[in-house]
């Protein structure tokens, strides 16, 4: 079973994440995506970007972080984005008061006491209000630090708050946006009108969101600055659940087309759902500390719409001159992360397997299997020692290809070595040059899984390539 710990500190040695401002011992919730990192999540991004947008009826977006105040009073966020906070006075320390509880759950169904794991859930699966989870904590003993002094549950709001100019006054109070979806709704007019499009369509936005989370964990699992990849389908009210259904399938098509294992994806049903919405699930993968929702399809109804028409007084309609009707649009909305996106690729990728190396002695390879179209860096070149020709042949070929494709090039060390090493970060081919390359202008390409090498013609490389990146 693949350890958290052994991708966080892989991801930390070879360049995916580091921790936000490490040398001043870290900021907490924050992390920083390096050489490799900003690949892969460049990657997973143009990824879906060329799967959503790269139609007929969806369009793009860069809407600004900062935004109106009265954006988050309209969609409901300055009232009820918040989560329940409890502290513990013995500790000092503060928790989610409803994830205090599932962890409990979750524990219990670990010492095998699954009834009363489930006795606990459909009890927080009804909680009304945050008394009830305080009353959840005492009945169920749930301590921290061998404590139990806890204070009351309250609401705490996620929102980062901020001010425009240089007066700080509640007047000039902004928010730093806590999800991208509200950029989209504040601009469908603009959009629909300037892109001439028609009901159904999309709007599509990819950018940073940010969240001052009570407990960040898991890595990029809960941060409070992260990235989201959403879209919002306009249809007219009634074709919603056609709509769900084609953009559920073809969200989960996309983690499948690049290589996510199906084993490890899910899909949760929602049963409680959220005021404004008539269906919702999650997307969700099996982590090693357990499932976790990556993407979330809702079906929001005219909520937003309506709700930004009546907190800005302008019309936010859709005229049908074809049917002579007009109507508030319904949304889907397919809202994923790409932050969490990343790790579950990266999750899913991380392999560790017992080879024989060239001495006849037994290795653990470590190897990260992703999409080749997700990989940081698609090729490595070597030559197969520092003499006889080898390097400039070797660095022809990697000036050469590097123009269409992230490269590597590395002449340092055994070559068993330099392949282990473009095996952990998750390198598809590796293009040996050795001294049949300079008597007969041929290379070995090595591919990662399979670790077979074949033998091509140098003139063959770039077609050779093209064909599987
Ligand atoms: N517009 C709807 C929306 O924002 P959400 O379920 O709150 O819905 C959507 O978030 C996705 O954003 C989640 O499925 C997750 O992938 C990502 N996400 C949310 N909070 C996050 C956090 N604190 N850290 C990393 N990713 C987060």
């Amino acid at each position: 079973m693949t350890k958290m710990d052994d991708i966080i500190s892989l991801s930390k040695r070879k360049g995916f994440v580091f921790q936000s401002s490490e040398i001043y011992t870290g900021l907490n919730g924050c992390w920083d995506y390096g050489p490799l990192g900003v690949e892969l999540l460049k990657n997973v991004k143009d990824s879906w970007w060329r799967s959503m947008t790269y139609r007929e009826n969806v369009v793009g977006l860069d809407a600004s972080i900062l935004m109106h105040p009265k954006v988050w009073e309209a969609s409901g966020h300055t009232a009820q984005f918040s989560d329940p906070m409890i502290d513990n006075k013995f500790s000092k320390k503060r928790f989610r008061a409803d994830v205090l509880l599932e962890e409990h759950a979750h524990k219990l169904r670990k010492k095998g006491k699954g009834q009363k794991a489930n006795e606990l859930e459909e009890k927080l699966a009804s909680i009304k209000e945050n008394s009830d989870y305080y009353d959840l904590i005492m009945e169920y003993g749930i301590k921290d630090e061998g404590s139990d002094d806890w204070t009351d549950v309250k609401n705490f709001n996620l929102m980062f708050k901020t001010f425009v100019g240089s007066v700080e006054e509640a007047s000039n109070t902004v928010y730093l946006r806590p999800e991208t979806a509200q950029g989209i709704f504040v601009n469908f007019k603009n959009v629909m009108e300037s892109a001439r499009q028609k009901i159904p369509f999309g709007i599509a936005q990819i950018g940073k969101a940010f969240r001052n989370e009570i407990n960040t964990r898991n890595f990029l699992f809960r941060t409070r600055e992260f990235e989201q990849m959403e879209m919002q389908y306009f249809v007219k009210p009634g074709t919603e659940m056609e709509a769900f259904d084609y953009w559920l399938e073809q969200r989960l098509d996309w983690y499948k087309s690049l290589g996510m294992k199906e084993s490890k994806l899910r899909i949760k049903t929602h049963d409680k759902l959220a005021h404004y919405a008539n269906r919702a699930v999650d997307i969700e993968y099996e982590f090693p500390f357990g499932w976790g929702e990556i993407e979330g399809i809702h079906s929001r109804t005219d909520f937003d719409l309506s709700r930004h028409q009546e907190f800005s007084g302008k019309k936010l309609e859709y005229v049908d001159t074809v049917n002579k009707e007009r109507y508030v649009p319904f949304v889907i909305e397919t809202s994923a992360g790409a932050s969490r996106g990343f790790m579950a690729f990266l999750v899913d990728a991380y392999d560790e397997e017992t080879i024989t190396n060239e001495k006849g002695k037994s290795d653990l390879r470590k190897v990260l299997r992703f999409s080749p179209k997700l990989s940081p860096v698609k090729v490595a070149v070597f030559p197969l020692v520092n003499k006889d020709g080898m390097p400039r042949i070797a660095k022809e070929i990697y000036q050469d290809i590097q123009q269409h494709f992230a490269c590597e090039y590395d002449h340092a060390g055994a070559i068993g070595r330099r392949y282990r090493r473009q095996d952990e970060i998750g390198t598809p081919f590796c293009i040996t040059v050795d001294g049949e390359s300079v008597e007969n202008k041929t290379v070995t390409i090595r591919a990662r899984d399979s670790m077979e090498q074949v033998r091509i013609p140098i003139s063959e490389i770039k077609s050779y390539l093209i064909e599987r990146l």
